[in-house]
């Protein structure tokens, strides 16, 4: 089959995109596909002369072009491909436009089908809040949290007073709607808040306080409704953050987690309740915390995992007895099916 991989784009986790599009790229080629790639941003070719995915930026693309973050730029580069003949666009993109719901309403527009899920499950995930809405909606655990838009540093003394207000130390305050822990502070006393806040608001206006909740770091993730076993994080940094994410060694993993059977099961269940209720297609992963009180607390659900060779989610499938291969297998079959 045809295929056009979209990788990179102009998100702050364009570089984890372009190594998930690289594995992608190569299972999609094992499986027999004919694939083309490209940068949505800049509208570059991400194959070689040699026929291998390139990860890094050719050398007659100039820097800057691909910068430009500009849904308009994006659907010049589709009519610009011969995208149009591809049977299916496999979304190998994190964070920004490729996974808040824009690509995806791009692609509904053109008629051609992609892997994933669709424009509103995409968009509801990018926001945390409203995910946590529906958790609570849908009784699934979350930390307790309060939102924040934030103008200017005019607004910072109001914000800083209501946190201290509603939350204990240590809280955490993240962006709303982006991800691999970019702009993410957990703060440990006052002096730290409004840092907190300005370290949050350089991604993102829209400001998300969380209680911190002390505990393990497990991942479940779901393809197509199903539950795949569960995967531990012991990362070397305080938090899962960005170094620790992409950092070979930065984390340990432990798949499958060592979490009684009972537990795992209700965190399976909880995540696939994750999956429905944001009505999320193809693959998932919901992030845990499970508490010392064997009490779990959902962060996020994100509807395009890492796909590189360090992540979580190939992980878990392997666990489950499916190569990598066979997860974007499932992944192709899931999108083809709708
Ligand atoms: N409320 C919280 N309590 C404890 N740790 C948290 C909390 N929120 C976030 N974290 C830590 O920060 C990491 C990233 O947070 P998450 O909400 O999953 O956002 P992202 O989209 O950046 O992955 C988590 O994996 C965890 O290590
Ligand atoms: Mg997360």
């Amino acid at each position: 089959m045809k295929v056009l991989l979209l990788a990179g784009g102009d998100s702050s986790e364009k570089e984890v995109s372009l190594r998930s599009g690289a594995a992608i790229y190569d299972a999609l080629k094992h499986l027999g596909h004919e694939v083309l790639a490209i940068n949505p941003s800049g509208g570059h070719s991400l194959v070689g002369a040699d026929g291998k995915f390139m990860t890094a930026l050719p050398p007659h693309v100039n820097p800057t072009s691909v910068q430009i973050a500009d849904t308009r730029a994006i659907s010049t580069t589709f009519k610009a491909t011969d995208f149009g003949k591809a049977e299916l666009v496999v979304i190998a993109l994190h964070g920004g436009s490729g996974e808040n719901g824009t690509i995806q309403s791009l692609l509904d527009l053109s008629g051609v089908k992609y892997t994933g899920s669709g424009m509103a499950a995409s968009a509801i995930a990018m926001d945390k809040a409203i995910t946590k809405r529906l958790f609570v909606s849908e009784g699934i655990p979350t930390p307790r949290w309060e939102q924040y838009r934030w103008k200017s540093e005019a607004d910072d003394p109001a914000i800083a007073a209501d946190i201290l207000r509603k939350f204990d130390f240590p809280l955490i305050v993240k962006p709303n709607n982006s991800g691999s822990t970019v702009g993410l502070t957990k703060v440990k006393d006052e002096p730290n808040v409004i840092p907190a806040i300005h370290a949050c608001v350089k991604e993102s206006p829209d400001i998300l306080v969380e209680e911190f909740i002390p505990g393990r770091e497990l991942t479940v993730s779901v393809i197509e409704g199903e539950a795949l076993p569960l995967v531990e994080i012991v990362p070397k940094n305080e938090l899962y953050d960005y170094e620790a994410k992409y950092t070979k060694g930065m984390s340990n993993y432990i798949a499958p987690a060592e979490v009684e059977p009972w537990l795992a099961r209700g965190m399976q269940e909880t995540a696939v309740k994750a999956f429905n209720v944001i009505g999320a297609s193809g693959l998932v992963r919901v992030d845990f915390i499970l508490s010392p009180e064997n009490e779990y607390y959902c962060l996020e659900v994100n509807t395009l995992p890492g796909m590189t060779n360090l992540s979580l989610a190939p992980m878990a499938a392997k666990v489950a007895g499916m190569t990598f291969d066979d997860l974007v297998a499932r992944i192709v079959d899931s999108a083809m099916r709708k």
